[in-house]
């Protein structure tokens, strides 16, 4: 495997574009992120009111240019320009920055204080140390009252897993007879809801979960063929009713302290 770092990943000059092609309409990743979206701002945000709202890793803007109306502040954060220049095409009134906060923490303080920060498809592929730094980076950042919204797109517990064993030993096999090194995430990976309990209890950032979704219970290969006003009903109920087998998670973290004060 490449010993490229998850830093270096998304930094090309036209991966910006390229990533958003992933989210073009009729595009499995777009109706995911149709539910996506509805659970972040129905079910997790609901009324609540948000000063300030960071969105980590924040690529091309998904998700701040969704949330940002919600809050009074916004600012999106991410390493790669090529990212951040597709979000700015995207966002009203956000302010991108490009740092590495796990490295430099000259910002920190325009980031502490926030009442909600999301950060979504960065911990399946970033290396451990880098989940932990950004996890214990996170929690420090946010309000006593703020919450901690992240994702993950490829559940171990899930159908996704089959997916992930078949094309991680075709790809193996194609490599050893070609004899070709894999680039990046060439082999995929997966994660359980148990393997974030332990992140999060590892990096001592004194989060509590406070609520876990998993969505993308039909499998990707069956939700091809299916109307998507068909799949987003069947999805919107078995999210309500399931919560270990879809192949997306929410996790929603509070800071422990919160707690104390209920
Ligand atoms: C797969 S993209 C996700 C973008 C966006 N959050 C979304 O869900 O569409 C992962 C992003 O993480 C960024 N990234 C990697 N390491 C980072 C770090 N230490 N700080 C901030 N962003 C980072 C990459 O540049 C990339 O834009």
């Amino acid at each position: 495997m490449s010993n490229e770092s998850y830093l270096e990943s998304h930094k090309a000059k036209d991966y910006g574009a390229k990533y958003d092609h992933l989210y073009r309409p009729g595009s499995y990743e777009r109706k995911i992120w149709c539910l996506e979206s509805e659970i972040i701002k129905n079910k997790i945000i609901k009324n609540k009111k948000i000063k300030k709202y960071l969105d980590f890793a924040c690529g091309t803007g998904r998700l701040i240019s969704v949330l940002e109306s919600l809050a009074q502040e916004s600012i999106g954060i991410d390493v790669s320009s090529s990212m951040l220049e597709q979000a700015r095409k995207k966002l009203t009134k956000s302010t991108l920055i490009e740092i590495n906060v796990l490295e430099d923490d000259s910002m920190d303080e325009l980031f502490e204080e926030c009442d909600l920060i999301t950060a979504f498809r960065f911990f399946l592929n970033a290396e451990p140390k880098l989940q932990t730094q950004a996890i214990k980076k996170l929690s420090q950042y946010l309000a006593q009252d703020g919450i901690l919204i992240f994702n993950i797109h490829g559940n171990k517990y899930s159908s996704y897993y089959f997916y992930v064993l078949i094309h991680n030993l075709i790809k193996n096999a194609f490599y050893k007879l070609t004899n070709k090194r894999p680039k990046i995430f060439s082999f995929k990976k997966c994660l359980s809801i148990t393997d974030i309990k332990k992140l999060i209890n590892d990096s001592n950032a004194n989060l509590y979960i406070q609520n876990i979704y998993t969505y993308g219970h039909i499998p990707r290969m069956i939700s091809k063929f299916m109307p998507f006003s068909v799949w987003l009903a069947m999805e919107r109920k078995l999210t309500m009713k399931w919560h270990v087998a879809g192949s997306h998670i929410i996790i929603v973290c509070v800071p422990e302290k919160s707690l104390y004060r209920k």
